[in-house]
């Protein structure tokens, strides 16, 4: 929070946004769908890999105040299993803005201690797209900074069913397929962001109202902050607003307030929900 503040200038519009956050309270970790980009292009009368060219400053930015708040962990949705419908040419050109990505943003990423991960299929990806892929996690394996999860041919679905899969040969290795109860524990073990906090705040940015087949595990108690800005235009200032807001929020995890509104601040007592006593 501290390197946040001191890139920033009393007066202008994100020091009042980061002074009204609580540095105490903040998501351990925020996944963004990253989406608008195509109608970002229309607008402007542009081809709509123009808008997808025009995202990547928005990712930069966002990675970088991520990094200063200190959130421990950001997931970014680039490219879904069911993306693979569109055309072949915007499908390339997505392919090569995230190789030009990383090989523009490594010392940036190096110097700021960011440890970068891909979670999805990776087997299906084009083989320069998966050996750059590769060379970026390895290389920013040891950093212990923000840990910056691109989702790349991912699907929620397709992860429980690698996480399943996964569970039943593991204990197929182990002898002990006949026996095999699967549990939560084992599932969450086994997901591509296992060790990872589950996201607190999911960002969707272009106002659709739906999650798109992500992290459909991990977003069981996240809340959800949908903002009409489309992607490229996402600056640090609506970083900012979706944090602001998102620690206004009564998070109850099906349990009460732990902050207490009215009632609900203690547990009622028996009788005044009519329980008998026992
Ligand atoms: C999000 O923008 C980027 C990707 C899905 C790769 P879109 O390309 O989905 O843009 P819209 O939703 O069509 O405007
Ligand atoms: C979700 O956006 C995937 C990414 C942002 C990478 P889409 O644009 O693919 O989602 P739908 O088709 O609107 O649900
Ligand atoms: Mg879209």
């Amino acid at each position: 929070m501290k390197a946040l503040l001191e890139i920033l200038q009393p007066g202008e519009p994100d020091w009042d946004l980061a002074q009204a956050i609580d540095p105490d309270r903040l998501p351990a970790h925020i996944a963004i769908i990253m989406d608008g980009n195509g109608r970002w292009a229309n607008r402007r009368s542009m081809p709509r890999v123009a808008g997808h060219r025009a995202g990547i400053g928005p990712v930069r930015a966002t990675v970088e105040t991520c990094a200063r708040l200190g959130i421990e962990a950001l997931t970014l949705y680039a490219f879904s299993i069911e993306n693979w419908k569109r055309p072949r040419q915007e499908v390339d050109t997505l392919w090569r803005l995230l190789r030009h990505y990383l090989g523009k943003e490594m010392s940036s990423l190096m110097r700021n201690g960011i440890r970068l991960t891909a979670i999805g299929r990776l087997d299906s990806l084009p083989p320069d797209v998966r050996r750059d892929l590769d060379r970026a996690v390895r290389q920013t394996e040891a950093n212990s900074g923000l840990r910056v999860n691109l989702a790349i041919n991912y699907g929620g679905r397709a992860e429980l069913v690698d996480a399943l899969n996964a569970v039943l040969e593991e204990a197929r290795l182990e002898g002990r397929l006949s026996t095999l109860q699967i549990d939560e524990e084992a599932v969450e073990a086994h997901l591509y962001t296992a060790g990872q906090p589950h996201p607190d705040l999911l960002i969707r940015t272009s106002g659709e109202m739906r999650i798109s087949n992500f992290l459909l595990w991990q977003i069981a108690y996240s809340e959800l902050y949908v903002t009409d800005v489309f992607w490229p235009d996402f600056s640090r200032s609506d970083l900012l607003r979706a944090i602001c807001e998102y620690q206004k929020r009564d998070r109850r995890f099906g349990g009460l307030s732990p902050r207490g509104h009215g009632r609900s601040s203690r547990q009622p007592v028996a009788e005044e929900i009519g329980v008998p006593a026992r």
